[in-house]
């Protein structure tokens, strides 16, 4: 069976975003491959985070993982932090990066525009995420199309590795969806959705209250004219909130023109709104269900446990070609 690793960090709110170019494909996923997701911790200190936040999204994310239908019986789900081979395994790739490989990276770039100082982790978060991905062999890496740049350096590191100390690691794959890939912020078409964005109206929340999202569609950023119609490039936000429509609903985006051609963009978004409801609010009563059963911890142990097996193995060979002395 081919593996999949995937992750999200911990930081801030999950968005639709992170629902429609990751976890969806998570769910999709894992009933055909071995599948490992992990609520990167270590990743989310890259910024600063305040020890409470950081603790209560961690859980928040696992939680939205299985109320986005991840199954703890399928899939393993852990905290990055709690199999010490990554961060373990982070440092050795940072040991093979060059500099200019991290500098290149437009999420370093974006990120450290927003910093007054810039912190070292954040240059070498990629040399952690390929620690991830490698640790586990995975044939298959779901993401969302940011991290497609993430996901070339780590193909090259392997390589390097491979090249440089023997055959060992597994070249992956990124695996993008077609449509979805990118879902764009509400209130600026050119912007990509992110739950790191200071105005909430910009991000559909994966746990905002039905109220707040059918104000926040309603009042989203529409290109003028008024036709439904699909054109990334001239009208890049009525084109977002169709793909949206067409994740949360079962109509393709052809069918989506057609049924609000000359109806203009009031109707259309004012049965989006409902779609999106209908899509975010199960997964929020089941989200209250998890967090307040007591089960999050004994599905993170059971998943922890079970990536550490694989790592743990990884990480071994590939001390052992580096010449490390091992363990006796
Ligand atoms: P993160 O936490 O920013 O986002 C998690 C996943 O959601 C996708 N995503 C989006 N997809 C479509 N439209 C959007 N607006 C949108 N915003 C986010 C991201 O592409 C991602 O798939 N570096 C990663 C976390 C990571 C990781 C890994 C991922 C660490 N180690 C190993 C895969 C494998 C990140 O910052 O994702």
């Amino acid at each position: 069976m081919k593996r999949v690793l995937s992750g999200i960090q911990s930081s801030g709110k999950l968005t639709i975003g992170n629902y429609i170019g990751a976890l969806k494909n998570y769910v999709k996923l894992q009933d055909t491959h071995e599948c490992f997701f992990s609520i990167v911790d270590l990743h989310a200190i890259t910024v600063p985070q305040k020890p409470e936040e950081l603790k209560e999204q961690t859980e928040a994310v696992a939680a939205l993982y299985f109320a986005s239908g991840v199954d703890p019986n399928k899939s393993s789900v852990f905290v990055q932090s709690h199999v010490p081979a990554h961060a373990e395994l982070g440092w050795i790739m940072t040991t093979l990066s060059y500099m200019g490989e991290f500098e290149r990276m437009t999420q370093f770039k974006d990120k450290s525009r927003k910093q007054d100082s810039i912190g070292v982790g954040l240059f070498t978060y990629p040399g952690l995420m390929a620690a991830d991905i490698l640790l586990y062999n995975a044939d298959l890496v779901p993401v969302g199309d940011d991290q497609k740049q993430h996901l070339e350096l780590t193909r090259d590191l392997a390589n390097r590795f491979n090249q440089r100390f023997g055959e060992c690691l597994k070249i992956p794959e990124p695996y993008i969806p077609e449509v979805g890939a990118r879902i764009m912020s509400l209130d600026d078409g050119s912007n990509k959705m992110s739950k790191s964005n200071p105005n909430p109206n910009s991000y559909i929340a994966m746990l905002d209250e039905p109220d707040v999202l059918r104000k926040k569609i309603k009042r989203s950023t529409t290109d003028s004219g008024r036709d439904v119609l699909f054109d990334p490039v001239n009208k890049p936000e009525i084109s977002n909130l169709m793909t949206i429509y067409s994740y949360c609903s079962t109509l393709s985006i052809k069918e989506i023109e057609q049924e609000y051609e000359g109806k203009g963009y009031g109707p259309f978004k004012k049965d989006l709104a409902e779609h999106v409801v209908a899509t975010l609010e199960p997964i929020q009563q089941r989200y209250k269900e998890i967090r307040s059963s007591g089960e999050l911890s004994k599905y993170l142990k059971q998943g922890a446990e079970q990536a550490a097996d694989v790592a743990n193995e990884t990480l071994r060979e590939i001390k052992e070609k580096m010449g490390f002395v091992l363990p006796y």
